[in-house]
């Protein structure tokens, strides 16, 4: 078992540092593994527990697989099942899962209290979404493009249309890291954390990437190499869909809009989608989605980093 001041959570993209493209090579070639049937047992005798506030069709199901196939066991664990849902504090939940298995993903509705269990753990934790990012989606995310554009970020340009929150953080600072252009459009009143903008822009003058941000999506999207959506109203904002939806109206990716980007620009959705909302059946189903490649690489890319920080 990792002592605190060695064990490595994933509680940021950025958290991968300059391991992220290595990382995304790496699940590369486990993809071209698997698809040959070769599987390598890097967690064999290891256990992940994910922990789950929200639910999840992806994240899980992903983790679950991943871990199988390197050899390792998944414990899900529904955090109403727990005795968290009682009032057991995260800490003692941390210091007790860290007695029994090697690391955690958690999906949690607040962001301090991913860092709150990542405090307490002796083993690395892994963010499954929280309100602040979702790092492993962005990994996929980044893994997609790495793959259509043949390992080239520089040089491209990725539009973000619709809400600033957890994706569209993660994805800001992973685009700042790998060198690949983003034009994101929000409203006004959904705009991006200020905190983590002014971490991604740190990031992107190293890297030299351009980070631009506007109010209106035909801007954003136009000369866009590729356009990426996510829900306007995500887990646990349930009660605002009525604001969400007339704030985001103009928001819709659909054909219209996709017309402003370069001709071929590739469609991306996190999933789930609400189709007829943030993007139309016409999109999503349409040539240029790449959308079900995303979903399969959250699989590969999840490898790569259990690996990394597990293995
Ligand atoms: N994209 C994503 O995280 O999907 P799930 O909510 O189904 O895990
Ligand atoms: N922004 C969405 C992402 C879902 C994967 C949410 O938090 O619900």
């Amino acid at each position: 078992m990792p002592t605190k001041s060695t064990k490595r959570d994933l509680l940021s993209i950025a958290d991968l540092g300059k391991d992220l493209l290595p990382i995304l090579k790496r699940a590369r070639r486990l993809k071209a593994e698997r698809r040959r049937g070769v599987l390598r047992p890097a967690l064999r005798g290891k256990n992940v527990a994910m922990i789950f506030e929200k639910p999840s069709t992806r994240t899980r199901t992903s983790f679950e697989v991943g871990v199988n196939d390197l050899g390792g066991h998944a414990l899900y664990m529904s955090s109403k099942d727990l005795q968290l849902g009682r009032g057991e504090t995260i800490a003692d939940t941390a210091r007790v899962l860290s007695r029994y298995v090697d690391g955690i993903v958690y999906r949690a509705f607040r962001h301090q209290d991913e860092a709150e269990l990542a405090r307490h753990a002796s083993i690395p934790v892994i963010n499954a979404l929280d309100d602040r990012e979702h790092p492993c989606q962005v990994t996929a995310d980044l893994l997609t493009l790495y793959e259509c554009w043949k390992g080239m970020f520089g040089g491209h340009r990725l539009a973000w249309v619709g809400d600033g929150n957890n994706v569209h953080h993660s994805l800001l600072l992973g685009c700042a890291m790998v060198g690949l252009d983003l034009a994101s459009a929000t409203p006004e009143e959904y705009r991006p954390n200020p905190e983590i903008v002014d971490r991604a822009q740190a990031l992107a003058r190293t890297s030299g990437a351009q980070l631009q941000f506007y109010p209106d999506p035909v801007t954003a999207v136009t000369e866009a190499d590729a356009v990426y959506t996510d829900v306007w109203v995500s887990m646990g904002e349930e009660a605002e869909q009525r604001d969400r939806e007339a704030a985001f109206a103009g928001f819709q990716l659909n054909s219209e809009l996709l017309a402003h980007a370069r001709p071929g620009a590739l469609v991306l959705h996190d999933l789930p989608a609400h189709r007829g909302l943030e993007i139309t059946n016409e999109v999503i189903d349409g040539p240029q989605s790449v959308v079900w490649d995303q979903a399969e690489n959250r699989l590969h890319a999840q490898k790569a980093i259990l690996e990394e920080l597990l293995g």
